[in-house]
C-alpha cells in the first residue's frame, strides 16, 4: 500500500479570514457589508483567541503540522502604519505550534487585503508589488523556525475573484444577487476564468518576495495554486492544454526556481470542444456543487510536479459534507491517489486537510469542510470522527491506508 516519505507533513490548513473572526480592516470585511445575499464571517470561529485550542486538537490526535496564514490586514492597518502587537501575536502562534510539535506551514495572503490597499487601486495600482514587498518585510522576523512558507494562496482563484469582485459590484448596483466564488452550482453564470493580466501581476508579487523570504528565514518557499484536475474529452486535448494555462500553468511555470509548490485540489472536471463542462446534478454532488472526485489530488499532483518539476506539498484537499463518513471516504481514496502518485516518481512531501475547523466559506456559512465542528455562539469545538481517522493515517505515516 501507499507509504509516504519520513518527514512527511500530515496536518490540516486554514486561512486567517475564515476562522479568526473580527477581520475589521480588510477588503473581504467591506465587501461583506455592501454584498446582497453575502453572509458575514463576523466573530468567525474565534480562532484569533483560541489558536491554542485549535493546534492542540491537531496534536493530540497524531498531526504533526498545521497551515495557518498571517493577515496583512491586520499587521499593517493603514498604510505604513505597523501593529507590533500583531506581530507578537503570529509570533505567539508560531511558538505554540513549535510547542506542540506541530510544523507550521505559514501563508503570508489568502485571498484578503487590507482595505486601503484595496481602496487604492488594488493588485493593478503601480505601487502594489512595492506595498506587498514592504508587508513581507515586516513580517519575515517573525518567521524564525518556520520552514514552510507559502507566499499567496491561490493567485489563480484569486485573479478569477478579482474579476468577479467587479461583476458583484455591479450586480449589487443594479440590486442583483451576489455569486459565490466557490460555490459552484445551479443556474447561475458560471465563473469568469482568472484574468491573465492579474495573474501576472501576482507572479511578480510572487518573484519579489521570493528571495527576500527565503534568504532572510532559509524556509523553504513557495506558492499555492489550485488545480482543477481537467480532463480531456476525446479529441479535445488542445482545448485542455488553453484552459490549462490561463487557469493553472501560468501560476505553475512560474514556480519554477521556489523550493516547492502546494497543490490545491477538491474535484475533477471534463474539457470538450466548447470548454469546462459545468459538474452535472448528482446525488454525490459535494455542498459547493463539486462532483465527487477523490481522486483529483493525484491527477493535480501529477500534472503540477511535471510542470513544475518541483517537490509538492498538498496545501489543501477535503470535501465540503455534511456527512463526516463521507468525508473519510473521500480523504481515504485521495490519500490512495496521492500515494500512487508517490509511488510513480512525485515527490510529494506532505498532506495538509481543508480545513481543521468547519470556517467561514467566502461569504456562506453552510458549506462544512471542517474535522471539528465549530458552535458560531459559543465557538465550542467538537470533533468529528475523521479527525481521528486522519491522525491515526498520519500516526503510521499512511501504513494504516487499507487497499
Ligand atoms: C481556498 C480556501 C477555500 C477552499 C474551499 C480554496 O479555494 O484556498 O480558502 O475555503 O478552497 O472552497
Amino acid at each position: 500500500m501507499s507509504t509516504f516519505p519520513t518527514g512527511f507533513l500530515w496536518g490540516a490548513s486554514t486561512a486567517p479570514h475564515q476562522i479568526e473572526g473580527g477581520n475589521l480592516n480588510s477588503d473581504f470585511w467591506a465587501n461583506e457589508a455592501r454584498m446582497p445575499g453575502m453572509e458575514r464571517s463576523g466573530d468567525a470561529c474565534d480562532s484569533y483567541h483560541r489558536y491554542r485550542e485549535d493546534m492542540r486538537l491537531l496534536a493530540d490526535h497524531g498531526y504533526n503540522a498545521y497551515r495557518f496564514g498571517i493577515e496583512w490586514a491586520r499587521i499593517e492597518p493603514e498604510p505604513g502604519m505597523v501593529s507590533r502587537a500583531e506581530l507578537a501575536h503570529y509570533r505567539r502562534m508560531i511558538d505554540t505550534a513549535l510547542e506542540l510539535g506541530l510544523a507550521p506551514v505559514v501563508t503570508l495572503h489568502h485571498f484578503t487585503n487590507p482595505r486601503w490597499f484595496a481602496e487604492a487601486g488594488g493588485w493593478l495600482a503601480p505601487e502594489a508589488i512595492d506595498r506587498f514587498r514592504s508587508y513581507v518585510d515586516t513580517v519575515v522576523p517573525v518567521l524564525d523556525g518556520v520552514e514552510w512558507v507559502v507566499t499567496m494562496n491561490e493567485p489563480n482563484m484569486l485573479a478569477m475573484m478579482t474579476g468577479l469582485a467587479v461583476k458583484m459590484q455591479q450586480a449589487a448596483e443594479a440590486g442583483a444577487e451576489w455569486q459565490s466564488p466557490t460555490v459552484d452550482e445551479g443556474p447561475r453564470p458560471p465563473l469568469p476564468a482568472p484574468d491573465v493580466e492579474i495573474g501576472r501581476r501576482f507572479v511578480e508579487a510572487h518573484h519579489a518576495v521570493r528571495d527576500l523570504v527565503r534568504e532572510r528565514t532559509g524556509a523553504k518557499v513557495g506558492w499555492s495554486v489550485a488545480n482543477r484536475a481537467f480532463e480531456a474529452r476525446p479529441g479535445c486535448e488542445e482545448k485542455k492544454r488553453e484552459l490549462e494555462y490561463i487557469w493553472e500553468d501560468l501560476y505553475l511555470e512560474a514556480a519554477r526556481g521556489d523550493d516547492f509548490v502546494g497543490v490545491q485540489s477538491y474535484s475533477a472536471q471534463w474539457v470538450n470542444e466548447d470548454g469546462i463542462e459545468p459538474y452535472p446534478p448528482h446525488p454525490d454532488n459535494t455542498l459547493v456543487g463539486t462532483a465527487f472526485r477523490p481522486d483529483a489530488i493525484g491527477i493535480a499532483a501529477r500534472h503540477t510536479a511535471e510542470v513544475t518539476g518541483l517537490p509538492v506539498l498538498v496545501t489543501e484537499n477535503g470535501i465540503a459534507t455534511a456527512d463526516d463518513a463521507r468525508r473519510i471516504a473521500y480523504t481515504e481514496g485521495a490519500l490512495k491517489a496521492l500515494g500512487e502518485a508517490a509511488a510513480d516518481g512525485v515527490d510529494v512531501r506532505g498532506y495538509l486537510h481543508w480545513s481543521l475547523l468547519d470556517n467561514y466559506e467566502w461569504g456562506h456559512w453552510g458549506p462544512t469542510f471542517g474535522l471539528v465542528a465549530v458552535d458560531r455562539e459559543t465557538f465550542v469545538r467538537t470533533p468529528k470522527p475523521s479527525l481521528a481517522w486522519l491522525g491515526g493515517i498520519a500516526k503510521t505515516n499512511g501504513a494504516s491506508l487499507t487497499d
